[in-house]
């Protein structure tokens, strides 16, 4: 079959990247998708088992950092666009091990970018080099205000400041070498398949298992939550009408401050699970706050709604409910990821901030 398009999805093992992926593989039967993936602790191909069957998919395990390994795949494919995912997404495990978080979002970008640039050698028709960032290049907002694609980026954690060295290598790329590029810069996504170090899933799995739930400092930190669906279905459009050279900020407009969040989450799960109302939130602990803990973050998507014409299509409550059916309904999944290096995870990031 001859496809009109090849992409490397990377990082599409993971939880983002695994819906992106279903939803370019279902929808384009006419594009070949190749996820490339190293398949770290977050990577996982269970994410994707009810699409890896499909003709137009193909999985290569594949480090973003070995420059030879990724060449190869280049030849081998002849892409003609990346959709970059890949990266350490975790702002507590960057302040335990900085340096992996520059290796991956720095250097990787990097690799990526200068790969496109010699495979593609000037010859840029119909290329395209997409680049998955998030709103905490941002740094902090107060009270009031919103990021804007004018924001200037002031990023605090060693996560976010990769992040911003890896946004800022992409359009270095535009600017000199006139790479087709593109970029988004997202808020804090909720869903299906997210590992459970994340708030979200963390909660719900620790409510379900009736463990104490840490929340960092007096919770009054505000994020602003879209459904991971609303997030692939943005890059969808970003990827095929987005302009080069520009950033869309994506968001759902839908701020919360995490001790609400939590106890939404145990009331809705107290519900499901036949607890009586007030059972789950007992299990509320607060915990030493995160180091450099950034206050609020709030995404204004206007720009990609009215230049692009995208809109968060779900409302919050219902998103949440579906999540918290698909980590009741899933338990092999969320069995196999919190085996094994999870508990010394777990044991290392919370026990410290509990004592
Ligand atoms: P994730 O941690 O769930 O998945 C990351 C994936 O990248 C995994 O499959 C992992 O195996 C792979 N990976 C890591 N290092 C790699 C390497 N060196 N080479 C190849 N693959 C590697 O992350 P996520 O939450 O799905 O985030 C995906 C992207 O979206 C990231 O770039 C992140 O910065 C960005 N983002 C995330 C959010 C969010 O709320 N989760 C919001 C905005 C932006
Ligand atoms: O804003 C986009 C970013 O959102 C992405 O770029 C990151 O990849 C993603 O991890 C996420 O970062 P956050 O740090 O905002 O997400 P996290 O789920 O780790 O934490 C959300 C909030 O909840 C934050 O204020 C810290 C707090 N928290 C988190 C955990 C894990 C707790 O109070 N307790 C916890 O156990």
């Amino acid at each position: 079959m001859s496809y009109s398009r090849k992409i490397m999805i990377t990082g599409g093992a993971g939880f983002i990247g695994s819906h992106v992926v279903r939803l370019f593989v279902k929808k384009y039967p006419d594009y070949l998708i190749v996820n490339t993936d190293a398949l770290t602790y977050a990577g996982n191909l269970e994410n994707l088992k009810d699409v890896e069957h499909l003709p137009n998919y193909k999985f290569e395990k594949a480090d973003i950092t070995d420059e030879k390994r990724i060449d190869d795949l280049f030849q081998q494919y002849a892409f003609d666009a990346v959709i970059h995912l890949a990266a350490e997404s975790h702002v507590d495990r960057s302040i335990m091990d900085p340096l992996s978080f520059v290796k991956t979002n720095v250097l990787g970008t990097a690799i990526l970018l200068n790969i496109c640039k010699n495979a593609w050698k000037g010859n840029y028709a119909n290329k395209l080099f997409y680049h998955v960032s998030t709103d905490e290049v941002y740094g902090t907002l107060g009270e009031t205000g919103f990021f804007t694609e004018e924001t200037p980026y002031d990023p605090h954690s060693p996560y976010s400041a990769s992040k911003a060295a890896s946004d800022h290598f992409v359009m270095a790329y535009f600017d000199t070498y006139g790479l087709p590029v593109v970029m988004s810069n997202c808020s804090n996504n909720y869903g299906s398949h997210h590992f459970p170090e994340k708030l979200i899933p963390l909660m719900i799995n620790n409510i379900k298992n009736r463990k104490p739930l840490p929340v960092y400092g007096k919770g009054e930190n505000v994020r602003d939550w879209l459904y991971v669906e609303d997030h692939a279905r943005a890059i969808d459009v970003i990827f095929h009408k987005g302009k080069l050279g520009e950033s869309y900020n994506v968001g759902g407009f839908n701020e919360w401050k995490n001790i609400d969040l939590v106890n939404l989450l145990c009331k809705i799960m107290d519900q499901k699970l036949g607890r009586k109302e007030g059972d789950s939130a007992s299990l509320i602990q607060y915990v030493t706050d995160r180091p450099g803990h950034d206050l609020r973050y709030a995404i204004d998507a206007t720009k990609l709604k009215n230049v692009l014409g995208w809109e968060p299509s779900l409302q919050f409550e219902e998103g949440l409910n579906k999540t918290v059916d698909w980590y009741l309904q899933n338990e092999e999944w969320i069995k196999h990821v919190t085996s094994g290096n999870y508990q010394n995870y777990y044991q290392e990031q919370y026990q410290a901030r509990t004592n």
